[in-house]
């Protein structure tokens, strides 16, 4: 197969020029990464939400820095053309500009990933500076922000109202003025989507805000059907792999139970000659 060039950021923006559109999915691990980037998406968002669709919890917040790292370099390891970013977790950056510069060059060092994102508007504007300033590009996330879903009341779509819509505006604005190179977009209307793409010179990437966005991301694990928690309203479901994964579990059960597997053609042969000196042997040792 041809190499391929790897996705950079002067690319991006070359796409965004021309029209082209972004696809953006997350992963988690190598096998889904590898298949990602062989299918030709841009971009690879190592998420936190790997809390909820690889660990198993109930929200974002509790997956660690050093999982995230240890998570990420299977998907490093694995793309040769995607632009890879890790994403933040909850209480790796809100603490001092220290500890985000310290943190998202873990993600660059050890991991490998090509940016980093982190959660919050105006308010993080300043970190987002401090780690841009340190010679990490780093990639905002403004809408329904998972980590603060206590603040936001749940995991609630965001910007429906003039007030909170012209907040989301002057977020994107203050992230854009402080060096990111690319705004995430989540569960925000389409028209707030457009205002906001409008208005800025770097990427907008949409979860759930519409058309007008440089790009689309979605959890891998929502396009394929294999996180059967919730389906939010924006995602578009591909394939429905928990239930061929299912149904295959339970075809391996029912032919271990028969015996319909394994057959010969799975077993390691031995030579006739080999296995006769063997039973030869073990004959005399019983007798
Ligand atoms: O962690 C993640 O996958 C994300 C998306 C929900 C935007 O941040």
């Amino acid at each position: 197969m041809e190499k391929r060039k790897k996705v950079t950021i002067p690319y991006l923006l070359e796409m965004k020029e021309k029209g082209e559109l972004i696809s953006f999915l997350t992963a988690y691990d190598y096998p889904t990464a590898l298949i990602e980037d062989r299918a030709g998406i841009e971009m690879i968002l190592v998420g936190d939400s790997a809390a909820m669709c690889l660990f198993g919890h109930r929200t974002t917040l509790p997956v660690t820095m050093d999982e995230m790292i240890s998570i990420t370099k299977g998907v490093t390891r694995a793309t040769e053309y995607a632009f890879v970013v890790g994403d933040m977790p909850y209480m790796s950056y809100q603490s001092s500009h220290e500890e985000a510069i310290r943190n998202a060059g873990r993600f660059m060092g050890e991991a490998g990933v090509d940016a980093i994102k982190l959660e919050g508007g105006t308010r993080m504007a300043g970190v987002v500076k401090a780690i841009v300033n340190a010679g990490i590009p780093v990639m905002g996330h403004i809408g329904l922000t998972p980590q603060s879903y206590t603040q936001l009341g749940g995991f609630k779509s965001q910007g429906r109202d003039a007030n909170t819509a012209m907040k989301l505006i002057d977020d994107a604005l203050a992230l854009e003025a402080a060096g990111a190179f690319s705004i995430l977009l989540e569960a925000i209307p389409n028209e707030v989507g457009e205002i906001i793409s409008e208005r800025l010179d770097i990427l907008t990437l949409g979860i759930g805000a519409g058309q007008a966005c440089d790009g689309q991301l979605l959890i891998v694990h929502d396009l394929i059907g294999l996180f059967e928690t919730f389906t939010p309203k924006f995602v578009k479901k591909y394939a429905n792999v928990a239930a061929i994964m299912e149904q295959a579990f339970r075809d391996y059960r029912q032919d271990v139970r028969t015996r319909a597997f394994p057959q010969p053609e799975h077993y390691y042969p031995i030579p006739k000659d080999e296995l006769a000196k063997l039973r030869d042997r073990l004959n005399k040792r019983e007798e």
